[in-house]
């Protein structure tokens, strides 16, 4: 939801800001703009559209001597994305300038009391009110005028303030909106994510929220809004590489995090799996073992494809741990009336670890003494610094709107967690235990063999279906989740609607779209809900639907009653969502990019959802 950039420093800066701010495009892309200071003169540019666009307007001023400024990739919330709602936005003398990420809730009576005071509005966003209002409390100090500001405003924010006046200072905050300071020697820089800083240094300073940043070139100093009074923070290194973030020769990012997975999967195992003895090690999970012992009830938060990540787990959990446990969308949790204590474990799954609904779920349970454990993937994310333990993913940078290989990390890990508490709980025979990790190590091997021929034999797929207008997914048991996330992901990265469905709810309202024309995924390994899957099959059959079954290599029978089959190899049932996953992650990239879909970037949509 909005991508910042800055820099001051001794580079020239447009080609910084632009760099910047193509690594932050998935956050936004309705429109984008940049802002530098020229001989103690603001020059801004902006432009509707994609980043591309600002990027043609700016062929003339690559070169500038500039080498303190502003960037902004936007995703609309108050205001049509025009060029006139594009971010940097100004006050009325044009000296100051303003770049945010988050949404000002009382921004309609600060607007009104400005305009009351002279100030003149030139967009219909809520961002505009803070410009105004900073240069009305503006006289010699920029950060004074910021902090005095900030105190009227409602909602959350991460901004950027630059002042033509003073040349070598940018002015940041943050509060709810993620907002990261890069230093090296020579120069600072400022960045909603950390791709953006990477090709320039990996020392990174975490702001927090109520936290006013003063960045000069290679200096910064840090205050609390409240108060004014100075805070003293590490810096951390990061350890993710410039190329991390790049497509590295894919189409697209999407097809590159997909093929990535079995590295991401081993890295994200990686030191957890004793492989002589099956025992699992999580060290700094942050969260004791006596706690975990006590633990009565889990409640697993999350949205999205986070959502089907923590759909999955409740199977895993209740069974290998007896533990019950809840799923629950973030944006109902945080507005449900809890019953939560000590004794219910909250557990948080997010890639971005900044998703505003997640973020909220997470404090509303800590305030009933539940414990928090997040597993996310950003490195130094909110989520990962506000809960009491954490668990990383370790799938890297995923830079595709769509979700892909931090899902498959994600179920990796809460597979690793499982296993852990059961070991923890002595639930589970270490027989088992030692064979289900030792198939969890194998299982990497088992997807980097399958993803290339497997994306050359779905052609023939792709060509058949590429054009439905509806697409049902179904699925049963562990594998019924996944079917949403196929539909999750055919939906969202090519437009074409569709459903996820368990096997055994077809015939409860939905066989009634199946008709020739309805294309039909099933999802049917031959795990325990084997039988009971090929009933639904024969049901779809006889309906006439085009069908396609993704299920265990050889299986005849599958082959005989479909018009398409995609067969995987047989690895143990408990992990058939993780590698399920693949096929229907590669037909919804695939039918994307053959539709000529902009894969990566699907419309209206955000990489990181930081607004409720
Ligand atoms: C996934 O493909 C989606 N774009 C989206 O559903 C995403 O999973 C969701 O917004 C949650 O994000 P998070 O994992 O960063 O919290």
């Amino acid at each position: 939801m909005c991508g910042i950039v800055g820099y001051v420093g001794t580079r020239k800066v447009v080609p910084v800001l632009l760099a910047g701010l193509r690594r932050l495009e998935y956050r936004g892309y309705d429109s984008a703009g940049i802002v530098y200071n020229h001989q103690n003169r603001l020059v801004r540019h902006r432009a509707s559209g994609k980043l591309s666009e600002l990027e043609a307007v700016l062929d003339d001023h690559i070169g500038v001597e500039s080498s303190i400024g502003l960037g902004h990739t936007r995703w609309a919330t108050h205001g049509a994305p025009t060029e006139l709602n594009a971010h940097p936005h100004s006050d009325c003398t044009g000296d100051l300038v303003v770049v945010h990420n988050g949404i000002i809730e009382n921004y309609s009576s600060l607007r009104e009391a400005l305009k009351q005071k002279g100030h003149t509005f030139c967009s219909e966003t809520d961002t505009e009110v803070l410009a105004h209002l900073i240069e009305e409390h503006l006289i010699d100090d920029l950060a004074a005028a910021t902090r005095a500001a900030l105190a009227q405003v409602e909602g959350s924010y991460a901004l950027a303030v630059l002042w033509a006046k003073d040349p070598e200072t940018i002015v940041a905050a943050r509060r709810q909106s993620p907002l990261v300071l890069g230093t090296d020697a020579e120069a600072c820089y400022l960045a909603s994510d950390i791709p953006a800083l990477l090709p320039y240094t990996r020392e990174v300073v975490f702001l927090d929220d109520g936290e006013l940043a003063v960045l000069g070139k290679g200096q910064y100093s840090i205050r609390q809004l409240a108060d004014g009074s100075e805070v003293h923070k590490e810096s951390t290194t990061i350890d993710w590489t410039a190329t991390m973030a790049e497509k590295g020769g894919h189409r697209h990012f999407m097809l590159k995090e997909i093929y990535e997975q079995p590295i991401a999967i081993r890295s994200t195992i990686n030191g957890r799996i004793m492989p002589e003895t099956g025992r699992i090690l999580l060290p700094g999970l942050g969260i004791s073992d006596e706690v975990l012992t006590g633990i009565k009830r889990i409640v697993l938060v999350a949205c999205g494809t986070s959502w089907h990540a923590a759909l999955v787990a409740k199977y895993w959990l209740e069974k290998w741990t007896a533990i019950p446990v809840e799923v629950d969308i973030a944006s109902e949790f945080r507005y449900r009336h809890l019953l939560l204590h000590e004794q219910v474990l909250t557990l948080v799954i997010s890639q971005s670890g900044e998703t505003a609904d997640t973020l909220a779920g997470m404090r509303r349970a800590a305030q009933f003494g539940s414990p928090v454990l997040a597993i996310c993937n950003a490195v130094g994310s909110t989520m990962a610094r506000e809960a009491d333990g954490i668990l990383y993913t370790h799938a890297g940078p995923e830079i595709s709107v769509a979700s892909t290989k931090a899902f498959t990390c994600q179920l990796t890990t809460l597979f690793l967690f499982t296993l852990y508490l059961a070991q923890l709980r002595q639930s589970i025979d270490p027989a088992v235990q030692k064979e289900l990790g030792l198939q969890l190590i194998q299982l990497a091997d088992v997807m980097s063999a399958l993803i290339k021929p497997m994306q050359k034999n779905m052609q023939a797929i792709i060509e058949s279906y590429y054009e439905a207008r509806d697409f049902l997914f179904i699925g049963r048991g562990l594998n019924y989740p996944i079917a949403l996330e196929g539909a999750l992901k055919l939906k969202e990265t090519s437009y074409i609607h569709a459903e996820g469905y368990a096997g055994g709810e077809l015939k409860h309202g939905p066989i009634a779209l199946i008709d020739a024309d309805m294309p039909l995924l099933a999802l049917a390994p031959q795990d325990s809900s084997y039988p009971k899957t090929i009933s639904n099959v024969q049901e779809i059959k006889a309906r006439q639907a085009r069908l396609i079954v993704v299920g265990s290599e050889g299986d005849s029978q599958l082959a005989e009653l479909s018009r398409h089959h995609i067969f995987l190899p047989k690895v143990h049932e408990e992990l058939n969502p993780i590698l399920y996953a693949l096929p229907v992650q590669l037909l919804a990239y695939e039918i994307a990019a053959r539709r000529g879909c902009d894969v990566d970037q699907p419309r209206n949509l955000a990489k990181s959802v930081t607004v409720e």
